[in-house]
């Protein structure tokens, strides 16, 4: 899986879907620089990319820097593209200058302390690869990490910076990955806002700096931390692409770059924008890790190696492989305004339609009637809920429901009794005005005190009442983020910290419960990243829960995340953010492509309807194991056409979804091919049979009803 050529100073790690070459090569003046000559499809004899390694030859006006695949690319020293390191000395001086010191060959793979990462269950399912480079001037060194997953077409990177010299550095920049590939290719990134996250975007870097980012605090709507290089040729079956997913919840920054020599890179890391970190003699700071996936057949197969890795190696616990429950939430049936009485109306509904979990939203502590106080204060509200949490879950338990409930830790309001006892507790740059977003501030997660108290409250709750599920919400950005407990030039830890910090409260609590399950949210979908999913498997995809939008949010979404972490739900009509009116079969046919559940009132709904959503959960139960846990196929995009297809498939079943958004006069008759089908025979409901060579080939029409918003469901079961 790794092998080392001491003759020509070359690691090469190999799997049977990539191999990912390094090499040590000395600059003129002997000083031995680290390359990454090659990354793609497997090689026999990596010695063979070796030319890739030449500087530019001839007469030129510009620095031969400019022309290699620099490993850990860093500023000032006649790079001149995106760079991943940055260390100040006393004198601020920029320039950075990292030469290979050593190595070394682990079985199996490392975690990172305080940060979520992936895993491996057996030693032998990878192997790590340390490489240590080293400033001689300023004795920073940086230990690149990189693990070679054995059965998945995955390797990870993340660095490890120490301060071996004597005197303080602060490092502006401290990336996580760089990879410089020959040649030009295409930069594929999912684009948001609130409500319409995760949009597919495919530029070409065309020769300058492309940047996604985010330095809000959290991963945000606007940009997520996932980028693809694809070959300008490549589809979702066909053509190269390697995707980078970072496992980090807050601000960061990839960047494509593609120089005049032909060559894209890609750095990934934290965002130089909103860091800097001072590192004193003999500390370490750890660069959160990226997940890099590669596939010569196209965006699919890149989008289903994140997927395996992501739902088996990066989520975790009880949930991991469960299948989830159905659930129902109150949020747009009831807003601020319900009771106990209310509440188990609805799920009185619900437990005869047979959902699994009702889950209780904002609203039930404090005095929350409204957005504008009480967060902080995680005590029940009794005018509402007479009998506490404790009495509603039991009568909850008691129709055979599971209780879920949500929180919004990381926030504190004005009015609240926690900001009257501690108003410096909250994210603040001294004595600059406290802006409030949604009537609240952020809480300074990277202070101990405030950590330990966010712990013990959602604790508390969780301690005194039945409780088997949590949506954990973070529902406004950083502005004026400065933290009190940093002195001395510190400021600029405090984005970090912030997510260390975080990471720790999340940590503790998902452990202490180990049997809860977790969904975090953020106003929608605006911490769906990797970190968040290590430590709770599944993120509320969008507040957007039109059945047409969440066709585009959804297929976007699914270019990194597996469908077991998106949240899906059946919502109201006309809906709530666009006021679009779909029917009940298209909405269900929609959310069964992730974790289904409801989100409206169930005890206002007509007969027909409720027979409907009766069918949809008896359904939803009978293939969830394969719509949460299959192989997740795009077919038809809504991004390019009226019709979107996607298909799961595992060795029971392959199930076809198909979506038409508008009716056309005289339309052409559908017809899709299904894609990778498990070789066997097949049968339909109506009793018809068919190889998985002729859905492959033939494919499948597409019957769609006479009308606007037309969906099919179709499930061939598997029967030899
Ligand atoms: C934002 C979430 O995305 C919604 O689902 C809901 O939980 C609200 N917050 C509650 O304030």
């Amino acid at each position: 899986m790794i092998h080392v050529d001491s003759e020509h100073h070359l690691f090469h790690l190999r799997n049977g879907f990539l191999s990912l070459v390094l090499r040590v090569q000395a600059d003129g003046d002997g000083e031995r620089e680290l390359l990454m000559p090659y990354l793609g499809q497997p090689l026999g004899d990596p010695a063979s990319c070796l030319y890739l390694c030449q500087p530019r030859g001839g007469a030129s006006f510009d620095s031969p820097r400019q022309t290699l695949p620099y490993a850990c690319p860093t500023d000032g020293r006649g790079d001149y593209r995106p760079a991943l390191v940055c260390a100040l000395d006393g004198q601020n001086q920029r320039c950075t200058e990292l030469f290979y010191t050593g190595y070394r060959i682990e079985t199996g793979k490392p975690g990172l302390a305080g940060l979520p990462a992936a895993y491996v269950e057996e030693p032998g399912e990878a192997d790590t690869l340390y490489i240590t480079l080293r400033d001689p001037l300023t004795g920073l060194e940086a230990e690149l990490c990189y693990t070679m997953y054995v059965n998945r077409p995955i390797f990870t990177e993340s660095i490890l910076y120490k301060n071996t010299g004597s005197a303080p550095l602060t490092l502006q920049n401290a990336g996580s990955a760089c990879v410089t590939l020959p040649g030009r290719y295409d930069f594929i990134h999912l684009h948001g806002a609130w409500a319409k996250e995760r949009a597919i975007e495919r530029v070409s870097p065309a020769r300058l700096t492309r940047e996604i980012s985010s330095c809000r605090g959290a991963s945000g709507h606007e940009h997520n931390p996932f980028a693809v290089l694809a070959a300008p040729d490549a589809t979702e079956f066909t053509g190269e692409c390697l995707g980078a997913a970072l496992v980090y919840s807050g601000d960061f920054s990839i960047k494509a770059d593609e120089n005049a020599y032909g060559s894209t890179r890609l750095t990934v890391g934290l965002n130089e924008r909103s860091f800097s970190w001072r590192l004193n003699p003999g500390e370490t700071f750890q660069a959160p890790e990226v997940l890099f996936s590669f596939s010569a057949q196209g965006l699919n197969g890149m989008s289903q190696g994140l997927h395996s890795l992501i739902r088996q190696r990066v989520c975790r616990g009880y949930w991991r492989d469960r299948e989830r429950p159905i659930l129902i939430n109150n949020w747009e049936a009831t807003y601020f305004n319900f009771d106990h009485d209310k509440i188990m109306k609805i799920a009185r509904a619900a437990a005869d339609a047979g959902i699994e979990l009702f889950v209780l939203d904002d609203g039930w502590f404090g005095k929350r009637n409204n957005d504008d106080c009480s967060l902080g204060d995680w005590v029940v509200n009794r005018e509402k809920l007479p009998r506490g949490l404790e009495g509603l879950g039991k009568d909850i338990n008691a129709l055979g429901l599971k209780f879920g409930l949500w929180f919004e830790p990381e926030m504190v309001s004005p009015d609240s009794d926690l900001y009257r006892a501690h108003p410096d507790w909250c994210l603040h740059a001294g004595n600059r005005r406290r802006t409030t977003a949604r009537q609240q501030l952020i809480l300074d997660m990277g202070r101990t005190e405030v950590q330990d108290y966010v712990i013990e409250a959602v604790s508390k709750v969780l301690r005194e009442a039945p409780i088997g599920y949590v949506k954990w919400d973070m529902n406004r950005n950083f502005l004026e983020a400065g933290s009190e407990d940093l002195t001395d030039g510190r400021q600029g830890e405090t984005a970090h910290r912030y997510m260390l910090g975080l990471y720790r409260v999340l940590e503790t609590v998902t452990q202490a419960f180990p049997e809860v399950l977790f969904e975090s949210c953020s106003g929608g979908g605006g911490r769906f990243d990797a970190g968040m999913l290590h430590y709770m498997p599944q993120t509320w995809t969008s507040d957007d829960t039109d059945a047409v939008a969440r066709l585009s949010i959804q297929y976007g979404t699914s270019l990194c995340y597996p469908t077991s972490a998106m949240g899906a739900h059946v919502s109201a009509v006309p809906n709530h953010q666009i006021g679009r009116v779909t029917d009940m079969r298209m909405r269900g046919d929609v959310a069964l492509g992730g974790n289904f559940g409801y989100e409206l009132d169930l005890s206002a709904q007509t007969p027909e309807d409720m027979e409907e959503i009766q069918r949809q959960v008896k359904q939803v139960k009978s293939i969830r194991e394969t719509t949460q846990q299959g192989v997740f196929t795009r077919l038809l995009s809504p991004f390019q056409g009226n019709v979107t297809a996607w298909q799961f498939a595992d060795d029971q079943r392959v199930i076809l979804c198909a979506y038409r958004v508008l009716n056309m006069p005289n339309g052409e008759p559908l017809r899709v091919r299904l894609h990778d089908v498990p070789s066997g025979t097949y049968c339909t409901p109506d009793g018809q049979s068919m190889s998985s060579a002729d859905l492959e080939r033939a494919g499948v029409p597409l019957p769609f009803a006479h009308r606007d918003f037309a969906s099919l469901v179709m499930v061939f079961e598997r029967i030899s």
